[in-house]
């Protein structure tokens, strides 16, 4: 059978690079491109770490460097107390021997997306800033793309600044959201789900263990490490694995429930909510439903899919 071609639009980062290996241990999947963006640290660094996780993981594919700052918004602010200064916690990579795409990251995703002929699984798990200009660039885009899931939003946020209405990817770029939105259907796992996801310590173990001391594993048993003691000991957010979780609901249905509302993005700056994704859960915008919103987690089933993954990168 032949492969699902998936683009992993990423801003490494700790939880992406667990969801960048997730969806490289999985059979079905052939990740044809990594486009890291500005987000949880500034992107010549999400660039580095795109180029090391792809030699790190042995995955054959593009890497189309992104958007450095969002469209508009000034780059605020990045997330280096949850993901460290390297973007991706104690992992230590090594140079990397291959350099970038020729073609910028909406050019690598656009081409790759033709070449997919509707088949292309899009993820998108950092701020949307790549995936807004290459719609403004293609607008022929969607037709393309058979499915795109984000992490990013949700019915809750993780940004205190905003009483916690919005999330980090939307708030970081919440005009390059409002225009995804508008232009694509959105498979959107927000923190609301994501919350539900959370890995205890016990758990984190369990996975260190299934990775033993293959050299190959290391990055994996490294972030777990990592996430293991930054969250414990630290109180950051590492023990939730948000964009492994936008990955696993992709590979196994029932990892995660999707339920249809109509969401826009505020992305005003002189409101309190700016990069609110507002969900009509009550369903009286009137308007038709353009969102499949994460609602529920079966946190066992995912954390069963991390443990394989483990055991996947063990056993190679
Ligand atoms: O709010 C969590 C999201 O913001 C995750 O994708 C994390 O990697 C950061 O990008
Ligand atoms: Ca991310």
């Amino acid at each position: 059978m032949s492969k699902i071609p998936v683009i992993i639009d990423c801003d490494p980062g700790v939880d992406d690079s667990y969801a960048i290996a997730l969806a490289n241990s999985w059979p079905e999947y052939d990740i044809v491109a990594i486009t890291p963006v500005e987000g949880n640290v500034p992107a010549a660094v999400t660039r580095k770490n795109a180029l090391c996780l792809r030699e790190m993981l042995d995955i054959d594919c593009r890497v189309g460097f992104g958007a450095e700052t969002p469209l508009v918004k000034p780059y605020a602010r990045d997330a280096a107390g949850t993901h460290g200064v390297s973007g991706v916690g104690s992992v230590v990579f090594p140079d990397p021997r291959l350099g970038p795409d020729e073609k910028p990251a909406w050019e690598v995703i656009y081409e790759e997306a033709v070449k997919a002929d509707g088949k292309l699984l899009l993820f998108a798990v950092g701020p949307l800033t790549n995936i807004a200009t290459a719609l403004r660039l293609h607008p022929d885009l969607p037709k393309y793309i058979n499915k795109f899931c984000i992490m990013g939003g949700g019915t809750v946020g993780n940004i205190r600044e905003t009483n916690r209405t919005a999330e980090f990817n939307i708030w970081v770029d919440p005009l390059a959201a409002k225009e995804v939105f508008e232009k694509l259907e959105v498979y959107m796992v927000g923190c609301n789900a994501c919350y539900l996801s959370e890995i205890k310590g016990s758990e984190f173990d369990e996975m260190i263990a299934l990775c033993g001391d293959n050299p190959k594993a290391y990055l994996v048993r490294e972030l777990s490490v990592f996430s293991k003691k930054n969250s414990l000991e630290n109180g950051h957010d590492n023990n939730i694995i948000y964009d492994a979780l936008a990955v696993a609901s992709m590979i196994d249905p029932e990892v995660v429930k999707y339920e249809d509302y109509y969401v826009y993005v505020e992305d005003r700056n002189d409101v309190i909510n700016e990069g609110q994704t507002v969900v009509d859960l009550d369903r009286t915008s009137g308007k038709e439903p353009n969102c499949h919103v994460a609602m529920g987690v079966d946190k066992e089933r995912f954390v069963a899919m991390l443990k394989d993954m483990c055991r996947f990168y063990a056993a190679k």
